[in-house]
């Protein structure tokens, strides 16, 4: 028999929720920033993980902003998504749905066509050297205007076969799944799929994922653990088949805990939960720590890590052959360990 740790070391993984500029470790911040001739406010990376010292969403937020200075060329935006793909294929990823803020990016001036090719091309290798396939969602910033939103989507038109889905992050707080109505019909008609971060113990948590089932019709909640205060609202993400993308260790950073028995309470509610990383490289942990924290705090079995993964599987884009070759490959993985 398989040690548990050992189980979730191997077990083939896939990942919902995880940003790709959340994945900018230290070392290569400062190796980009060297290369960019660009200044950091850090001596050392021992410093800088230092100063990784959240205790909420803004305070997160500031740091992670502030990190993306150094992502200037295709050339950056490439070697940063390699690094991810590379460190999370040593973890048995084998599919991934991955966010990335345009918004940041075109703010600094830099363009669209810049991060798109970047990304597309570091897809393209990881799935060849890794065996790793990916697809993009395009996430919105809350915190900025409807306006700059509409201009984003119109941007993304000539990139729309590389881009599977639209999704909402950054600074909740004021800023509700509604303000986005319009813009999120308008990329529905365009054929996205559509999710929103509703992340843990916001104010009005529990209003704002009604607003996404009601207002948005997502076809995914991203966090959402919140959504248990509320029957009704747990009764009607089961019946609408709505996976939750659920980040432990970035709860832990951002709120009490990483909420680890809201995981195991939403599994025996028969939820499509799912585990993911968030912004590794500032919440320390990719899938393989998320899952190890769970299980050694709630004592999940081989039989719900497996079922864990399932779900991501199942609450993904991915299309029916896919998915079919996917939970195969987990459930053989499972059986034989
Ligand atoms: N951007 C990157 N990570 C985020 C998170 N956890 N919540 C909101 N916005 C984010
Ligand atoms: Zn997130």
């Amino acid at each position: 028999m398989t040690p548990i740790g050992d189980f979730i070391k191997l077990i083939p993984k896939v990942e919902l929720h995880v940003h790709l500029e959340g994945t900018l470790e230290p070392e290569l911040k400062f190796l980009l920033a060297e290369r960019n001739n660009l200044e950091l406010p850090y001596a050392s990376v021992e410093e800088m993980r230092a100063a990784y010292d959240f205790d909420d969403l803004s305070s997160f937020l500031i740091q992670y902003y502030e990190g993306m200075s150094v992502l200037v060329t295709e050339e950056d935006f490439y070697d940063l998504a390699m690094a991810y793909f590379e460190r999370v294929a040593a973890q048995n990823v084998i599919y991934v749905e991955m966010f990335f803020d345009p918004q940041a990016h075109t703010v600094r001036g830099i363009e669209l066509r810049t991060v798109m090719s970047g990304i597309r091309r570091a897809q393209q290798d990881s799935e060849k050297s890794f065996g790793i396939r990916s697809q993009l969602i395009m996430c919105f910033l809350r915190d900025m205007s409807v306006e700059s939103a509409a201009e984003t989507l119109e941007q993304a038109r000539e990139f729309r076969d590389c881009i599977l889905g639209v999704g909402l992050d950054s600074d909740e707080n004021s800023n509700p799944p509604i303000k986005f109505q319009q813009i999120f019909a308008d990329a529905r008609s365009q054929g996205y799929r559509l999710t929103m971060h509703c992340d843990v113990d916001q104010e009005n948590s529990v209003t704002h994922i009604w607003q996404c089932l009601n207002d948005i019709g997502v076809d995914r909640i991203d966090h959402g653990v919140n959504s248990l205060e509320d029957d009704k609202l747990v009764e009607e993400i089961r019946r609408r088949e709505l996976g939750l993308t659920v980040c432990p260790i970035s709860n832990a950073h951002v709120s009490d805990g990483t909420k680890a028995s809201a995981i195991k309470a939403m599994l025996e509610k028969e939820l499509l939960v799912t585990v993911n990383s968030d912004d590794p490289a500032y919440f320390p942990g990719y899938m393989t720590e998320n899952l190890t924290r769970v299980q050694e705090e709630v004592g999940l079995t081989k039989n719900e890590i497996s079922q864990l993964v399932q779900n991501s599987v199942k609450a993904s884009w991915l299309n029916g052959d896919e998915r079919a070759k996917y939970l195969q490959q987990i459930k053989a993985f499972t059986d034989a360990n």
